[in-house]
């Protein structure tokens, strides 16, 4: 199907057309706008030509198991069902192949028919659900809470049978991506300083994450939903987050846990299909 398309790497001198077919294929709050130069020079937006004309995009990063991450998928809407999305997916996987990368993952909100179809007709199939959810912890009354982080490895291995990654298909959220939930995942979560414990509950806590102020994002591991999510929004209102996010198992029981609390339901990710393909 696909018509002579060429792919390559986005280069710097690409920012304007890139712009361009953001705005048509989305609109001026497309997201992927405001880090468009970061994007960029991590070198891995991938960019489908016809001739020379800029007809769609997508992104690949990797993932802290080894996986490939695709995001971003753009076509311009005047190439749409011409192939290039699935032309973009081989492109990428061509380029994953040869850096040892057996599987792609991503997702997708559940509303969103083209890319769902687009990914299960590229051999994707779905391997767990989840919300996505975000709070302002500053609203919050100051809560005297301890917490510390996990340094010790030998608690970890009681982590990996988290109810919460098993909720998840042992899946578990890190920071925008999905990750299979393995040793080497932990303690590289570990070694960033990213996992904490507070009163028999342990969760994983991000750094401030780019582009986006003081946002930190959680995933709970062990311990009760509703203790947990209170006791993460005070740690993150004391560790100075203006918001706090968490893609949380889709489950209505545990949504309105959430709700309760003050958590909102994102927009873009109230309903995540995770999706996996081997390559
Ligand atoms: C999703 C998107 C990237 C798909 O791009 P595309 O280049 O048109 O996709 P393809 O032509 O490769 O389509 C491949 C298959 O996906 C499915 N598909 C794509 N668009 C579809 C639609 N509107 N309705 C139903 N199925 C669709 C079809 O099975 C199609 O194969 P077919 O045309 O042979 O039936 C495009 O619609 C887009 O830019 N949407 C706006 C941005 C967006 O939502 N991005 C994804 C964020 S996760």
């Amino acid at each position: 199907l696909s018509l002579n398309f060429t792919a390559r790497i986005a280069r710097r001198s690409d920012y304007s057309k890139i712009v361009r077919l953001c705005n048509r294929a989305v609109g001026p709050d497309d997201y992927v706008l405001f880090g468009l130069a970061d994007t960029i020079e991590r070198g891995g937006l991938f960019l489908a030509f016809s001739g020379d004309q800029l007809v769609g995009m997508s992104n690949f990063t990797r993932t802290i198991d080894n996986a490939g991450w695709l995001g971003m998928a753009r076509t311009d809407p005047d190439w749409r069902r011409k192939g290039v999305a699935l032309f973009l997916q081989n492109e990428k996987g061509k380029y994953a192949k040869e850096l040892g990368i057996r599987k792609f993952r991503l997702f997708v909100l559940s509303t969103n028919t083209a890319s769902l179809r687009a990914c299960l007709k590229g051999g994707f199939s779905k391997v767990a659900e989840a919300a996505h959810m975000s709070i302002s912890p500053k609203k919050f009354k100051n809560n005297e809470i301890q917490f510390a982080h996990i340094d010790s490895k030998n608690s970890l291995r009681d982590l990996l049978r988290s109810k919460y990654a098993l909720k998840m298909n042992g899946y578990i959220p890190y920071r925008w991506n999905f990750l299979k939930f393995m040793p080497g995942v932990l303690l590289e979560i570990q070694r960033r300083g990213e996992l904490y414990e507070s009163d028999g509950l342990k969760f994983i806590l991000t750094e401030k994450l780019e582009h986006e102020g003081s946002h930190r994002e959680f995933s709970l591991l062990e311990g009760s939903f509703e203790r947990g999510v209170s006791s993460v929004i005070s740690v993150g209102k004391k560790l100075g987050c203006d918001s706090l996010g968490a893609f949380i198992p889709f489950d209505h029981y545990l949504i309105s846990i959430a709700r309760k609390f003050g958590f909102r339901d994102d927009s873009w990710g109230w309903h995540c299909i995770v999706l996996e393909k081997k390559l």
